[in-house]
C-alpha cells in the first residue's frame, strides 16, 4: 500500500514539473522605458591603461586640470565634492600658491573661535570643497525636488562607472516621436528612467580651455569624468604601483622558495 502511495506522489510531482517546464511562459508587455534605455558607450581613458586593464594606466595631468575647470565652471553650482580637499589639487599639477588662491576664492562655513557665532571665511588648502547647498532639503527645493548628488564617489558608485557618467553627459537628445517628456525633466536614454531632472550641463564651448583644446561636449565630458575618477580615488596610481611591486615581490619569493626546496631535499634518496 505504502508503495502505491509513494509511487502516486512521485507521479504527481513529475507531472507538475513537466507541466511547469513545457507550459508557455506568461508573456508580459515589453517595458517601453527599458526598450529606450541604452548601455553606456565604450570609451577609454589614458588612466585605464593598455587594453583597458587598468594596470599600468596613469592620469593625464593636463586632462585632469581641464576636468577640474569643467567641474568648477559647469557642475559646482549644483554638485558638491565633499571628500576632496583643496590641497589634493596639488596632485593635478597646481603649485602651492595656486592651491592657496583656489581655496581663498571659496567661502567656508565655520564657527568663530572667539564668539562661537556661525561665520563664513575664505578657504584654506586643508578645507574640503564646500557643498553648494546647506542641506538636502534646500538642494531639492532648488532642483525641482531632484537631488544633485555629491560627485566625490560617483564614478565608482554607479553601475557602468566612468563610461556611464560620460554617456550621461553626452547623451541628451530629442525624445523619439510620440514620447511625452514630463515637464521639468529632460530626455536622456543613458539615465535609468530615460528622463532626468538635470538640465543638459554641457554645451559646445561651455568652458574656455587655457591650453587651446577645443571645448566640444565630448571633450568636456571626457575631461570632467577623468577628473571625477581621480577625485574618487586620488591614490589610484600609488595603489597600482604597490600592487605591481607586491606581485613582483611574490614572484621572486616563489622562485627562491622553489630553489630552497630543491636544495633542502637534494640529498634525500628516492
Ligand atoms: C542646474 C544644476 C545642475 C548642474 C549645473 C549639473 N547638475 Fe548634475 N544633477 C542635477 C540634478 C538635479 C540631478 C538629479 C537628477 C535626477 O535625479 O533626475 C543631477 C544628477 C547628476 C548625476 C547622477 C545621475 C544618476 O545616475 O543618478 C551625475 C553623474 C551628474 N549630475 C553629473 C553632473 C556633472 C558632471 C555636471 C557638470 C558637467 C553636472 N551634473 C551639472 C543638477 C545639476
Amino acid at each position: 500500500m505504502t508503495r502505491w502511495i509513494s509511487l502516486g506522489t512521485g507521479f504527481v510531482f513529475v507531472f507538475v514539473l513537466l507541466v511547469a517546464f513545457f507550459a508557455p511562459r506568461e508573456t508580459s508587455e515589453p517595458d517601453p522605458i527599458k526598450a529606450l534605455h541604452l548601455k553606456p558607450r565604450n570609451v577609454q581613458w589614458q588612466h585605464d591603461g593598455p587594453g583597458g586593464l587598468g594596470v599600468l594606466g596613469t592620469f593625464d595631468r593636463a586632462q585632469l586640470q581641464r576636468g577640474y575647470q569643467v567641474y568648477t565652471e559647469a557642475c559646482a553650482a549644483c554638485h558638491g565634492l565633499r571628500y576632496v580637499a583643496f590641497r589634493n589639487l596639488a596632485d593635478l599639477g597646481f603649485s602651492d600658491a595656486e592651491v592657496r588662491a583656489i581655496a581663498r576664492q571659496r567661502q567656508i562655513a565655520d564657527i568663530d573661535p572667539n564668539t562661537g557665532e556661525e561665520i563664513t571665511r575664505p578657504g584654506v588648502p586643508a578645507d574640503r570643497f564646500p557643498s553648494p547647498y546647506p542641506n538636502e532639503i534646500a538642494a531639492r527645493a532648488a532642483n525641482n525636488n531632484a537631488y544633485p548628488v555629491d560627485l566625490s564617489l560617483i564614478t565608482i558608485a554607479r553601475k557602468g562607472g566612468q563610461r556611464y557618467i560620460y554617456s550621461l553627459l553626452v547623451g541628451y537628445q530629442p525624445p523619439p516621436p510620440g514620447f511625452q517628456v514630463t515637464p521639468g525633466l529632460h530626455f536622456n536614454p543613458y539615465f535609468e528612467s530615460v528622463q532626468i531632472a538635470m538640465p543638459p550641463p554641457l554645451m559646445p564651448g561651455r568652458v574656455d580651455y587655457a591650453d587651446g583644446t577645443e571645448a566640444s561636449v565630448e571633450q568636456m565630458a571626457a575631461d570632467v569624468t577623468a577628473f571625477l575618477r581621480w577625485a574618487a580615488e586620488p591614490e589610484l596610481e600609488a595603489r597600482r604601483r604597490t600592487g605591481l611591486a607586491t606581485i613582483g615581490f611574490l614572484l621572486i619569493l616563489s622562485v627562491l622558495a622553489w630553489f630552497t626546496y630543491r636544495r633542502v631535499w637534494a640529498d634525500v634518496q628516492k
